[in-house]
Parts: structure tokens; C-alpha cells; sequence
């Protein structure tokens, strides 16, 4: 069995060829663009994905000698994203399918990063996932696949967004995380912060970018200031981890999405694992941002369980992850 998947929600061209044995083959294209603008410019995203889908997938069938023929169905990111963005990748899944008389099987987004830690090691349910990206903070108890429990999120910004403010105060260019990290290594990481305040499993993130801003107007070395900030944000990310895990008594813990790419914050958590007795799954570095393997994993869990979509389905901006399976129903073919 072998699927195609598409991957298209924000910034990044992603597809990629895999099987149940793994990957076969895979493109990704990170769409520089947006660093001028200082974030995604969303109508220059969907143009970006529209000019290099057809030249990534020719790459990813010469690279692989795979003909497109003998895929068994095609997998695609449906929501959450850019709108104009998803279309782009829906109708090419889509046009695709119908040209090759091949099944269609969307995915959600968040539900990819979820199982981005599959692609390396199997997690046993029920876990908990915190989604760490440029548009999600959100915790979630993961009974099944398809079965989502949402127990916790950012009632303002999400951390990545948080990280790529407060990177551009400093003068670093979207998407900031990865600088961040670097310059981080050089400074303080002991100045006063005062940590977010916020009920329950919720997350807040926009009172930091506010203080962060009052500490460039009085001169804070760069350095200290972004090494002070990624320490403050891990170790509210980790009371909150902290948390869940207390409430739920599930001690199995799964960092996806961006920002988990975050050397402190992976080190961090690692230490806590041993020290206080949890598992820990982060996928690698290369599989923690957008790509398409963790669609196509997803796509192939779907597949087995019998699920095909018709053409009435649509890319739609946002369905929240614990009402996808409810929300596919509708649009069974079959
Ligand atoms: O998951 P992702 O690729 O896209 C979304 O679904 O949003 O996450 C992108 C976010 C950006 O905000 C970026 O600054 C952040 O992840 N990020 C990082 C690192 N690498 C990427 N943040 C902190 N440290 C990193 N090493
Ligand atoms: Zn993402």
C-alpha cells in the first residue's frame, strides 16, 4: 500500500511517497518569501504552493523512479490553515485523484503532528500531545487514533507566533525559533520574567511579548533577553505538562509541532523525563515543523480503517481536532 500526501496549510510545499514500510521519497519547500514581510503573507503562500506543486511532485517521481500510476490513494492536509493555502493543496489532491481514478483521504493538521512521533516509534494509548507550532498551543489526551480529548490552550497567542514577535523586537526575521535558539546560547538566561498566569491547562503568551518589549526600550543585551524568554517559555510549557499529567495520571507525554525542534526545550523536557519518571516521544528535528510524511501517516491509518472521501469535500480554515471524525462523516463516499 502506498499513498501520495499533500501538505500545503501554511508556508511550507510538502509531499512525499510512503508506505507501510516507511518513506519512499520526499520534497519539502519552506517558502522564503515571507521573511521580508515579517510573517505569512497568505494570498503569496497559496501562489507559491500553486507555482511549485507540479515542479516538486515531477522531482519526487524522478528522484524515486516511481510511477504516479501506482499509488493506492492520496492523502491531503483538509484543516486547520491558511484557507487559501489548503485550497491550493485540496484541488491539486484532488485533481489528482480524479485524473488517476485514485481514493481520496484527508487528514488534520494537528492530527499529523500528533503522529509525526510514529513515523520513528509506536506510542502506546491513551498519551498526551502537546502541540507546539506557529498557529497551535494546545494539549490534548490522545485516547485512539481519531479520539481527541482537547484539555488545554493558548487563550491568545501560540508559542511559535510568540517566539517570531518577540525574534523580530530583536531584529531577528521570520520565522525566528531557530535563531532564537542560537542566539540564546550566548546570554543570561537568568534575568526576572515574570511567567504567565493562567487558569487550568490554558496558555497565555501575549503578556510576554509585552514585557519583552519594556526590556528592549531599557536596553537589555539581545542575548540575555531571547536566552531569558526561551527558559521562561519551557518552563511554562513544562508546568502545564506538569499539570495533565497529575489530572490524568497518564504519564506518557509526546512533544509535536515546531517549537519542539527547540534544543533547550527538548533537553529540558529529557531531564525532567528521567528525573521525575515519564515517558518522552519528540520527533526529530526535520519531522518536529510542517511536512508531509506525518500527513501520509495519518492518511494510512485512515485508509485501513476503511474511510474515502467524496469530491464534495472542501478545504475548510479551522474544524477543531475533536470534532474531524464527526465533521468527515459527512462527506463518506459510498
Ligand atoms: O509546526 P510549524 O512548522 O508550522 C505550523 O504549523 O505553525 O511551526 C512553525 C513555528 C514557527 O513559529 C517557528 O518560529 C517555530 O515553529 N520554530 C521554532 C524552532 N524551529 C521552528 N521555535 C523555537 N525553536 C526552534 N528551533
Ligand atoms: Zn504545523
Amino acid at each position: 500500500m502506498i499513498t501520495l500526501a499533500v501538505e500545503t496549510s501554511c508556508d511550507e510545499t510538502a509531499l512525499c511517497l510512503y508506505s507501510e514500510e516507511g518513506i519512499v521519497g520526499e520534497v519539502l519547500l519552506s517558502q522564503e518569501i515571507h521573511s521580508q514581510y515579517g510573517g505569512v503573507v497568505p494570498e503569496l503562500s497559496a501562489r507559491e504552493h500553486t507555482k511549485n506543486l507540479p515542479i516538486l511532485l515531477d522531482l519526487l517521481l524522478k528522484r524515486t523512479n516511481f510511477n504516479l500510476k501506482d499509488i493506492d490513494f492520496i492523502s491531503f492536509t483538509l484543516t486547520p490553515g491558511l484557507i487559501l493555502s489548503l485550497v491550493v493543496g485540496v484541488s491539486f489532491a484532488k485533481a489528482l485523484a480524479y485524473t488517476l481514478k485514485k481514493p481520496l483521504v484527508p487528514v488534520h493538521h494537528i492530527e499529523g503532528h500528533i503522529f509525526s512521533v510514529f513515523l520513528e516509534e509506536e506510542v502506546e494509548f491513551p498519551f498526551l500531545s502537546l502541540v507546539i507550532s506557529g498557529g497551535h498551543t494546545e494539549i490534548y489526551k490522545v485516547l485512539d487514533f481519531g479520539n481527541y480529548e482537547l484539555l488545554g490552550q493558548t487563550l491568545d497567542d501560540a508559542v511559535g507566533e510568540c517566539f517570531d514577535k518577540v525574534g523580530r523586537l530583536f531584529g531577528i526575521p521570520y520565522p525566528a525559533g531557530p535563531k532564537i535558539e542560537e542566539v540564546a546560547k550566548r546570554g543570561n538566561p537568568n534575568l526576572k520574567v515574570p511567567k504567565p498566569r493562567v487558569k487550568g491547562l490554558n496558555f497565555s503568551f501575549s503578556g510576554l511579548k509585552t514585557y519583552f518589549k519594556k526590556l528592549k526600550e531599557e536596553g537589555v543585551s539581545k542575548e540575555d533577553a531571547l536566552a531569558s524568554f526561551q527558559r521562561v517559555v519551557v518552563e511554562f510549557l513544562y508546568e502545564k505538562v506538569e499539570r495533565a499529567m497529575e489530572l490524568t495520571k497518564i504519564r506518557r507525554v509526546c512533544l509535536v509541532g515546531g517549537v519542539s525542534a527547540n534544543s533547550y526545550l527538548r533537553e529540558f523536557f529529557l531531564r525532567k523525563s528521567k528525573e521525575e519518571g515519564f515517558e518522552l516521544f519528540i520527533p526529530s528535528r526535520k519531522y518536529s515543523t510542517d511536512n508531509a510524511v506525518m500527513i501520509a501517516i495519518c492518511g494510512l491509518e485512515r485508509f485501513r480503517r476503511g474511510y474515502r472521501a467524496s469530491y464534495l469535500i472542501n478545504a475548510v480554515p479551522n474544524v477543531p481536532l475533536p470534532e474531524f471524525e464527526e465533521f468527515l462523516k459527512k462527506f463518506k463516499s459510498g
